[in-house]
């Protein structure tokens, strides 16, 4: 892994957005996006940007069960705001949360990563350690799968519903496998509430307990932090 530290997370999100305009600039062809509030500056950036993406495919994490795309909850809308209708990408693919048989949108959206191997995949991580919604204890081979969200998770992410009943209970999900398949990884990390994952993350032995110590294993992980959650770090 290579571990980047910056001031704060407007550097560290311009050292991101530098690596992605660069692999742009050298054709990359698929990038795996996530949702949530770290990345949103760096989607800010890159849609203010004038720049011919009708070469590149997106292929996003994960989605909810149970929301509808429209849903402003839901992760295909989130795309759409921040993203999608300001970039020309060439296809942009997202779970279905609302698909009649899940299973089988499991195994249509793993075909999907098959035919489109991810070349940069962009990750946040949960407080506990989840990339993608990986939840402590999913196993490295994973593929695409539904998923239960844990308390944990359903409590950090109730900042963006009104009620926390609100927050769905399941979840469509690359698996850990399907995210280690991207030839490089680039994971971005801010706040002190994630010091504890990161520190997991990067100083333990590699455990499905924290989800994220597989980048571990990754040929080409880099992660980039802001100094409150690298705070942790030997
Ligand atoms: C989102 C995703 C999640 C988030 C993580 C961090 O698509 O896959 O793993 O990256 O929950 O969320 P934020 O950035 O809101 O702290």
């Amino acid at each position: 892994m290579n571990v980047l530290i910056f001031d704060s997370p407007k550097e560290a999100t311009e050292a991101a957005f530098d690596i992605v305009m660069k692999r742009l600039e050298a054709g990359l062809k698929t990038i795996g996006l996530a949702t949530g509030s770290t990345p949103l500056k760096l989607y800010e950036k890159l849609r203010s940007m004038d720049i011919d993406v009708s070469h590149v495919t997106t292929v996003n994490l994960d989605e909810y069960v149970g929301l509808e795309p429209s849903d402003p909850q839901s992760y295909n809308y989130y795309m759409n705001e921040e993203l999608f209708k300001y970039m020309n990408f060439s296809a942009t693919y997202i779970p279905n949360g609302v698909a009649e048989d899940l299973e089988k949108e499991c195994e249509r959206y793993e075909e999907i990563l098959k035919n489109h191997p991810v070349d940069l995949q962009i990750l946040g991580m949960g407080p506990n350690g989840h990339i993608g919604f990986n939840e402590p204890g999913t196993s490295f081979d994973s593929v695409t799968h539904i998923t239960e969200l844990t308390p944990s998770t359903r409590e950090a992410n109730k900042r963006f519903f009104e009620k926390e009943e609100d927050v769905p209970t399941k979840a469509i999900t690359m698996g850990i496998s399907s995210i280690m398949s991207a030839k490089e990884v680039l994971m971005l990390a801010f706040g002190e509430a994630k010091a504890e994952a990161v520190r997991r993350m990067i100083d333990e032995p590699v455990t499905v307990d924290c989800p994220a110590s597989v980048l571990q294993n990754h040929s080409n992980a880099v992660i980039i932090l802001d100094k409150e959650a690298a705070s942790k770090l030997g």
